[in-house]
């Protein structure tokens, strides 16, 4: 069987009010591909993907789903589609197995079919013990977990997930990320939004960075990572009042938002040398450091790379999670 295309999008814009939610959106997704959509906070991504799920006319632009228009084919898209969103929509009310039989009706599954298969998405997901059990119960993971599984239902053949992981505790994600591997090994395609680089990079085949409604960069993990030089020399000053003489010092260094750290972007081969280097140039200006380290690339770096500007909203989030600090 040949490839198809899975996803096209062209030219699609969407307003709010003032905000251009998505301001001329470009994509396109190869059937069997796993696309990472990597933006922070406000940046279009569930707009789009309402969009795609036939849940959002936009109002300019066009886009398909395996070759059918998201408005004028909208019930021909559905039926190859799941969406798992942000906010997980679980019944707290029921349990989890209702909350799978409950999707199985809307989905129109009979009876029977929907017993089998939420049978086998519990065992699946690791919820078979928690099965009978409320849904205000479960944790975070839990619930994430449950929602998955009830976009699993009819086995689609392209799945959205949005921020599938944004706020889970590590082990959780770890579990996501498993899930998600197993469903791209079985065919399945997925836009997968994100605010984390890292997450995007072990995921997704190619990551498409989106910004104020618009993509501002694609490519794999890597190629965006090499844009920002592949590892990230972080140097936190012990006196902000010398910012100045620091970056007379190691010009290549860039003020990070909080105004006393610097960071300078390298190449990964150099590493060692340009640490020792910039460490050097340094005590010999007579600056005194706090920190100095050496780390990959972040969300934030790339940002800072492809706008000038720190990630604006939610970034405390992200550094948190994604940085190993020296
Ligand atoms: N229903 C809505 N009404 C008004 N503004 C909205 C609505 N949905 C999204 N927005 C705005 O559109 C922008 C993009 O939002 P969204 O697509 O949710 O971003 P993301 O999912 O990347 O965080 C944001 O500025 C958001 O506040
Ligand atoms: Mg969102």
């Amino acid at each position: 069987m040949s490839r198809s295309t899975a996803v096209t999008v062209e030219g699609v814009r969407k307003r709010f009010g003032d905000t251009d939610a998505l301001a001329g959106v470009d994509l396109t997704v190869e059937e069997g591909e796993v696309l990472g959509m990597l933006g922070p906070n406000g940046a279009g991504k569930t707009t789009l993907v309402r969009v795609l799920a036939t849940l959002l006319p936009p109002d300019s632009g066009t886009a398909t789903i395996f070759g059918r228009d998201v408005i004028k084919d909208a019930d021909l898209v559905r039926r190859s589609i799941g969406l798992t969103g942000q906010y997980a929509a679980v019944d707290e009310l029921l349990t989890g197995r209702e909350n799978l039989r409950m999707f199985g009706e809307l989905f129109h599954l009979s009876g029977r079919e929907a017993r089998r298969r939420s049978d086998e998405l519990l065992e699946r997901f690791d919820l078979a013990e928690a099965a009978d059990r409320t849904a205000k119960t479960y944790s975070g993971g839990m619930r994430r977990r449950l929602d998955l599984a009830s976009s699993l239902l009819i086995r689609p053949r392209l799945l959205f997930l949005d921020e599938p992981t944004t706020g889970l505790d590590p082990r959780s994600r770890n579990a996501i990320w498993e899930i998600t591997r197993e469903l791209v090994d079985e065919g399945t395609t997925l836009l997968l939004t994100t605010q984390y680089l890292e997450e995007a990079d072990v995921l997704a085949d190619r990551i498409a960075v989106i910004d104020h409604g618009t993509i501002i960069a694609e490519g794999s993990g890597d190629e965006l990572k090499d844009q920002v030089g592949g590892q990230v020399v972080d140097i936190v000053l012990s006196d902000p009042g010398e910012t100045d003489q620091a970056r007379v010092a190691v010009p290549a260094a860039e003020v990070a938002g909080d105004g006393r750290s610097l960071r300078v972007a390298i190449d990964a081969e150099d590493a060692l040398s340009v640490v020792s280097q910039v460490a050097d140039a340094l005590s010999r200006a007579g600056v005194e450091v706090r920190d100095l380290g050496l780390r990959r690339p972040t969300l934030d770096d790339v940002f800072l790379q492809l706008t000038g500007d720190a990630v604006s909203e939610d970034d405390d989030e992200v550094t948190a999670d994604m940085e190993i600090s020296a």
